[in-house]
């Protein structure tokens, strides 16, 4: 008996040990090692007899820097039978490399799986052998997303390129661009050029720093950029709250001032708000192809009181018979997410939109206060879709390290990597990460403290790796062991590409990027 279980220990042992020079993250359903390998001519391209998946393939040869001049022939089938959207089949077999895949996402996975396998394998100049696996793969979690705000920051096409060379690694596949709040709006409008000349102007630490925005050309560039990686983009245009820098351009749209917030707000008692916001939605929506549109809705609160002094907002108020300035806000959510919905988009708001009572089949719930956890709990019992990105441990602008001192925390407590890694079942329950309506989770970079590039990959990295495990891979499959093995291999991926990166298992191997000094006591 004790022999059977000295057995059964060793072999489990062995395959963790086989599993972790994989290197793969996130970390595949399942995996079967074969005592066959598959050996790839270096700078083979691979190719497929089937013409459909040239854009996975192109990707992949690409990042793999195939030349053309070997060719290497990749079975490829698709079969929406397999499983879910997104789901693969990966055979490295002695004489074949073949996938089968539930569609063109599912190739798209099990590319990347290849390609991770490619990073990490032996190599002897002319040939890399490949392990012999058969994987079966799928997504937990349709949505896996990151967030970049680049209204407090502005960082520039080729660093969001590069962000979405890692999502693709990592296979995220939804990028949310918060394009537009108070410091500084990003996106050429061309009915409303002031919103980049004027409302372009500024970042949250130089009020004054030359208009920074995208050009309608350079948005569909990104998105294009981002659909060859099998990535989907959503432009949040934050209202009616964290307006400021609209308000900055046309102040005939804002909601009036208050201490500390002036012009935060638009003016929800009057028509042309509504004109204006219609207009912007319109030239944002063939600009962002994929159909969805986030509206914000956050915040509100810190800027509407500039409401009790507005006669416009007070004679909408008498005319409705709202009794409270949050009918007012509802009010003003309702009419733009019915504007976005006419446009056939799907809409995205922050999780104060749910008391806003906004139609439950075409809107999709970000819910981030995780202090408000019947915010989450009434979205659920609602029926909204819901995107788990609360603050702990999703934040990627909070420290995640004890001994960092720029960035936030709350009630002292930070986002380590494995908290990231084991989000949602060390925060939630059961019943919540597996409700079929929780479509996924999100990690957020807000970026008051980001100035500086080295800054933003050392709070994204090796976080966003975590990210990967917690949006693909089911809390019982999680392994802390297998998991830091493979980040070993992939800190080395960071450092061959130049990213300035947080080294949990050496954390004085590069300090912390300190762009703006914390405020004393200003943390959470
Ligand atoms: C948020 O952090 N204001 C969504």
């Amino acid at each position: 008996m004790k022999r059977h279980i000295l057995i059964f220990a060793l072999t489990m042992f062995s395959s963790v040990l086989n599993a972790q020079s994989l290197n793969l993250i996130p970390y595949p359903q399942k995996v079967t090692e074969l005592s066959s390998t598959f050996q790839v001519k270096k700078g083979a391209w691979l190719y497929s007899s089937n013409a459909g998946y040239k854009r996975e393939l192109n990707y992949l040869n690409s990042e793999l820097g195939s030349k053309g001049n070997n060719k290497q022939l990749l079975k490829i089938i698709v079969d929406p039978f397999i499983g879910k959207p997104g789901s693969y089949q990966l055979n490295t077999t002695a004489k074949k490399i073949s996938i089968t895949a539930a569609d063109k996402a599912g190739v798209f996975n099990a590319t990347i799986t290849l390609l991770q396998l490619y990073r990490s394998a032996k190599s002897n100049g002319t040939y890399v052998t490949l392990p012999g696996l058969r994987i079966t793969d799928e997504p937990r979690y349709e949505w896996r997303g990151f967030m970049l705000d680049e209204s407090r920051h502005f960082f520039g096409k080729q660093t969001v390129k590069n962000l979405l060379n890692w999502m693709a690694f990592y296979k995220l596949n939804r990028f949310h661009w918060h394009l537009t709040d108070a410091q500084g709006w990003r996106v050429e409008i061309k009915k409303y050029p002031l919103l980049t000349k004027v409302g372009g102007i500024g970042n949250f630490t130089d009020s004054t720093a030359t208009a920074q925005y995208y050009t309608q050309q350079d948005i569909k560039e990104i998105v294009a950029y981002a659909k060859r990686r099998n990535i989907e983009v959503v432009p949040e245009f934050d209202m009616p709250g964290h307006a400021t820098a609209a308000n900055k351009a046309y102040p005939q749209y804002s909601g009036g001032k208050v201490t500390g917030f002036d012009d935060f707000t638009f003016n929800p008692g009057k028509e042309i708000t509504f004109q204006f916001v219609a207009d912007v939605l319109k030239e944002l929506k063939p600009l962002f192809p994929d159909g969805r549109i986030h509206i914000g809705g956050d915040e509100v609160f810190m800027g509407i009181k500039a409401w009790d002094n507005n006669q416009d907002v007070k004679a909408l108020m008498t005319e409705k018979g709202f009794t409270d300035k949050q009918q007012a806000e509802a009010y003003f959510l309702k009419r733009v997410a019915d504007t976005v919905t006419k446009l056939g988009y799907k809409v995205m708001c922050w999780d104060e939109a749910v008391a806003a009572n906004l139609p439950v089949n075409n809107v999709i719930i970000n819910w981030w206060r995780q202090n408000k956890p019947e915010a989450l709990t009434q979205a659920l019992s609602s029926g909204y879709q819901v995107i788990l990105s609360p603050r702990l441990p999703m934040y990627f602008d909070f420290v995640q390290d004890s001994t960092h001192v720029s960035g936030r925390k709350w009630d002292g407590r930070y986002n380590t990597y494995l908290d990231v890694y084991h989000f949602p079942e060390n925060s939630l329950t059961k019943d919540v990460y597996e409700n079929k309506k929780v479509i996924g989770v999100q990690a957020n970079l807000w970026t008051e403290t980001v100035v500086t590039k080295n800054r933003l990959y050392y709070l994204v990295f090796p976080r966003m790796a975590a990210l990967a495990e917690s949006g693909w891979t089911i809390g019982d499959s999680k392994n802390d062991v297998l998991f830091n093995s493979s980040l070993k291999a992939h800190l080395d991926y960071y450092k061959a590409a130049g990213i300035y990166y947080y080294n949990p298992f050496n954390p004085t191997e590069n300090i912390e990027a300190v762009d703006v000094k914390p405020k004393a006591g200003a943390q959470d």
